[in-house]
C-alpha cells in the first residue's frame, strides 16, 4: 500500500474565493482555512514514455490517497433520497470526474444518494496549459470544487488523483473506494487532438486504450461484481448509408442469419481508441463475464446542470476552442463574440446530440438497470439528430433574438468526412429505461447564449478557428499555433 503511506501537505485557500459555505441564495456557512491532501511516495510520474519528446517534462500528481477523507468523519455514510432498492449500486467510481460530463455526473449521482470517488489525473487541465486553451467558464481546482460541495450539501465525494494507465494506482483506488459500479471518463476525447501529431496519436491511443484495459484488469481482479459502464462515441459507427443500431445489427448472408457487432468506421485516431476499446470490453465480458454498458454518446452540449448551477465554485468548463470545443457549444461562444459561426465545408454534416442534463440522466439509469454478468450492453446516447447546417440556423435565429446579428461562413474543412450523407441512428433503449429527453429548444438556446454572453471577455479569438488538419498531421511535434 505505499502509495496510501504518504507526505503530506496543506493547501491554503484563497480569502478572495466567495465561501462555498454561502451558496447562492444561501446563508453562510464557516469553512476551514486550510486543508490536507495526501500525495504519493512516488508523487510524480512521467505522463507518456520517455520516447516521447515533446512531452518529456509533462508530470502527473499520482496518488491514491482520497482526499476528502481527510475534511469527513464518515465518507460513506450517505442518504439515498431517491433509490429504494438497496440492491442497486450504492459505491460509484467515476473515473474522469474531473471533466466536462464527468464533473456534472459525479455531484448529479452524489445528490442522488451514490457514494460517489472522483479519479482524474487532471490531465485535461495540462492539455489546456500546453495548448495556451482555457473554458470560457472559471473553473475551480477540484479540491475547491469538491470543498463546495461538502459545505453546500454535506455530501463527500472521495478525490483519487492519478493515472489509470497506472495499473498499481488503479488498484488500490479500487481496493480502497470498493466500487459496486465504474463509470468511465476519463480519456483523451478530442479528435482534433489527437491529430495535432504523431506524439498526440499515441497519447490518445496508449491513454485510452490501455486505460480502459487496466480498469477491466481491475474488475476482474478486485471487483467481480462490479459494472463497467463506458462512455464510448457515436463517432464509433461513422456515417453509413443505411440506418445505425444499438451496437448490434442482424445480417443474413448466403442464407444463413446472425446478429453480429454493428460495423465500426471511426474517422480519427480518438475515434479508433474507442472503437479498441469497445472490442476490448466485449471481449472480457464474453472471457471474464464482465458486466458493461457501452454508451455511445453523441456530441454533449449546454453547461448548467441542477447541481453545478448551486454555486459558482462549482460551475462546469464550456470549452469553445478548435480542438476541444464541440458543434453546438462552439457555435453560441461565436454568435456571443460576434465572429461568424465555422461550419466546415458543406455543413451537412449529422449527428446525434443531447444535454448535458440528459448526459448525467442516461448514466444514472445505467448504474440503476445494470448489465448482467458476462452481458456487453451497447446503447447509442443522444436525443436528436443536427446536421451542422441545421444548427448554425437555430442558433442565428436565436442570436436575432437577443439582439445578435450572427453570420455564418464555410471554412475549409479540416476533417476526412462525407459533408453531405444519409443518416439515421436508432436510440430507444435509453428512452425505455425512462428517459426524459431535454429537447433542444429555443429556452436552452437563449440561456446558452446569454451564458457565453455573460463570459465573452474570457473569450480568446484567436482559438476559434480550427488549427488540426487530418491531412497534414505531422511526424513532428507540432504547437497548436495562436493563429
Ligand atoms: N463531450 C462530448 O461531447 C462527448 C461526446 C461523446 C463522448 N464523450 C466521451 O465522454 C467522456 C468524457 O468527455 P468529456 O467531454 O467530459 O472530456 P473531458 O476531457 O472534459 O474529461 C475527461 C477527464 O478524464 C481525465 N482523464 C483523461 N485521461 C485520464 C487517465 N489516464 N487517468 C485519469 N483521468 C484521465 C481528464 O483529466 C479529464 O478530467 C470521454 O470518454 C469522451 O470520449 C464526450
Amino acid at each position: 500500500m505505499a502509495h496510501l503511506l504518504s507526505t503530506s501537505f496543506s493547501v491554503k485557500i484563497s480569502s478572495s474565493n466567495r465561501p462555498c459555505g454561502q451558496p447562492l441564495n444561501q446563508a453562510r456557512t464557516a469553512l476551514p482555512s486550510s486543508f490536507t491532501i495526501k500525495t504519493s511516495k512516488s508523487s510524480f510520474k512521467r505522463l507518456v514514455s520517455k520516447g516521447d519528446r515533446t512531452r518529456k517534462s509533462c508530470v502527473v500528481l499520482a496518488t491514491a490517497a482520497p482526499v476528502s477523507k481527510e475534511v469527513t468523519a464518515n465518507p460513506r455514510s450517505g442518504s439515498d433520497e431517491s433509490r429504494s432498492d438497496s440492491s442497486k449500486p450504492q459505491r460509484v467510481m467515476v473515473i474522469g470526474g474531473d471533466g466536462y460530463c464527468g464533473w456534472a455526473t459525479a455531484l448529479h449521482l452524489s445528490n442522488k444518494g451514490y457514494e460517489v470517488a472522483i479519479v482524474d489525473s487532471l490531465v485535461r487541465r495540462l492539455f489546456d496549459h500546453q495548448l495556451g486553451l482555457d473554458s470560457l467558464t472559471p473553473i475551480s481546482s477540484i479540491h475547491n470544487r469538491l470543498r463546495c460541495w461538502k459545505a453546500i450539501t454535506g455530501k463527500t465525494i472521495e478525490l483519487y488523483i492519478g493515472d489509470i494507465c497506472d495499473f498499481e494506482f488503479l488498484s488500490e483506488t479500487f481496493n480502497s473506494f470498493e466500487p459496486d459500479a465504474v463509470v468511465h471518463f476519463g480519456e483523451q476525447r478530442s479528435a482534433p487532438y489527437s491529430m495535432i501529431d504523431r506524439s498526440r496519436a499515441v497519447f490518445t491511443q496508449k491513454n485510452n486504450v490501455i486505460g480502459t484495459l487496466n480498469v477491466l484488469f481491475a474488475i476482474k481482479e478486485f471487483r467481480e461484481e462490479c459494472h463497467l459502464v463506458k462512455l464510448g462515441t457515436m463517432g464509433e459507427y461513422g456515417t453509413p448509408n443505411i440506418d445505425i443500431e444499438e451496437g448490434y445489427i442482424t445480417i443474413t448472408h448466403n442464407g444463413r442469419t446472425d446478429t453480429l457487432p454493428y460495423p465500426k468506421q471511426a474517422s480519427s485516431f480518438y475515434h479508433l481508441s474507442k472503437v479498441h476499446d469497445s472490442n476490448n470490453i466485449a471481449f472480457t465480458c464474453k472471457a471474464w463475464g464482465i458486466r458493461a454498458t457501452d454508451l455511445n454518446q453523441g456530441v454533449v452540449y449546454g453547461v448548467k446542470t441542477d447541481e453545478t448551477s448551486m454555486h459558482e465554485q462549482l460551475c462546469n468548463r464550456l470549452d469553445y476552442d478548435g480542438v476541444f470545443g464541440t458543434a453546438l457549444n462552439r457555435f453560441c461562444v461565436q454568435a456571443a463574440v460576434g465572429h461568424p459561426l465555422t461550419v466546415y465545408g458543406k455543413g451537412g454534416q449529422t449527428r446525434g446530440y443531447l444535454d448535458i442534463r440528459d448526459t448525467v440522466q442516461c448514466v444514472e439509469l445505467a448504474i440503476a438497470n445494470p448489465a448482467k454478468p458476462g452481458e456487453f450492453r451497447v446503447f447509442n446516447q443522444f436525443t436528436e439528430q443536427f446536421s451542422v447546417n441545421e444548427l448554425a440556423a437555430l442558433v442565428t435565429k436565436a442570436g436575432k433574438k437577443l439582439g445578435l446579428d450572427v453570420q455564418t461562413i464555410s471554412v475549409p474543412n479540416p476533417r476526412v468526412e462525407a459533408e453531405e450523407h444519409y443518416y439515421n441512428a436508432k436510440h430507444t433503449k435509453l428512452i425505455e429505461l425512462g428517459l426524459k429527453p431535454h429537447l433542444l429548444s429555443d429556452s436552452l438556446l437563449d440561456s446558452l447564449l446569454n451564458f457565453a454572453i455573460e463570459f465573452k471577455d474570457r473569450v480568446d479569438t484567436k482559438q476559434i478557428m480550427p488549427s488540426v488538419s487530418w491531412k497534414k498531421i505531422g511526424v513532428k511535434p507540432q504547437t497548436v499555433p495562436a493563429n
